[in-house]
């Protein structure tokens, strides 16, 4: 009977001790993402953040979250890599577009000062008055170009202006404007072309710029696409 009590007290810490070794110290830690612009850029981080760092990623959030911002959960062992450490490497990681993510912190403030990335941006596109230049649509073909427009807004644009572009987007929350109800420009004629093109080329507040990000043509896809969103019906 000793002989058995003494195997249970060996047995129990050798396996207590290996319980410890490979659970050691581990914990898991959320990170708001901000710059999550399509299902790409969600497979891009994760991918990224594996080949460089030796976490585990337990899941990626985009809806429901608390704050209205994508979630991502990694399990880690502080003892390897800090929290600053992991923060770095997702602000350093570019989406297929070409775009950095960075980790939100606190509530958003409107007037924030500007990263490097919009400043850069902003030599490129130049002042971001507004500055509504005279545009012709170019589209010959509406019916094709419509359809490119609604599977780009599904890439891209949805996740803010939602899915009938009531503004109801899944990242939307916490947004110090809210993305548009776009069903207000439901068969707007050529005169609102030019407020269109401009504020897609050249973002505004939380809507991101996308003169760098997609073309010339898919934008008027998307401008044709717009002009069909209609109200959606009140239930
Ligand atoms: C990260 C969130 C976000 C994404 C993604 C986004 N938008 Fe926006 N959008 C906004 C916000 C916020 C506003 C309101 C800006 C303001 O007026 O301050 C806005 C405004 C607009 C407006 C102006 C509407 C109006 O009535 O004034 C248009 C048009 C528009 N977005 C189109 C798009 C298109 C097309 C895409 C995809 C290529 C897109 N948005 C992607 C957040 C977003």
């Amino acid at each position: 009977m000793k002989k058995f009590s003494q195997i249970f007290v060996i047995s129990y810490c050798f396996s207590f001790f290996l319980f410890q070794t490979i659970f050691a110290g581990t914990v898991v830690d959320k990170f708001k993402i901000e710059g999550i612009i399509s299902i790409a850029s969600t497979k891009a981080l994760q991918s990224e953040l594996l080949k460089k760092l030796d976490i585990k990623i337990l899941d990626l959030n985009l809806k429901k979250t608390d704050s209205g911002w994508p979630v991502l959960r990694i399990e880690y062992d502080p003892d390897i890599i800090s929290k600053n450490k992991i923060e770095t490497v997702i602000g350093e990681i570019e989406d297929p577009a070409g775009h950095k993510y960075k980790v939100h912190k606190g509530p958003l403030i409107a007037n924030a000062n500007l990263i490097d990335e919009e400043n850069q941006a902003m030599t490129i596109l130049g002042d971001m008055t507004m500055d509504l230049k005279q545009v012709n649509n170019p589209t010959v073909d509406f019916d094709s170009s419509i359809k490119r427009g609604k599977d780009v807004f599904i890439k891209n644009c949805a996740k803010c202006h939602g899915l009938n572009g009531n503004g109801y987007g899944v990242v939307a929350h916490g947004f110090a404007t809210w993305p548009r109800q776009l069903w207000a420009w439901y068969k707007a004629d050529s005169a609102a072309d030019s407020y269109l093109y401009w504020i897609i080329e050249n973002g505004k507040s939380d809507m991101p710029p996308w003169g760098l990000v997609l073309s010339e043509d898919v934008r008027w896809d998307l401008i044709n696409y717009i002009k069909t969103i209609k109200k959606p019906e009140e239930n």
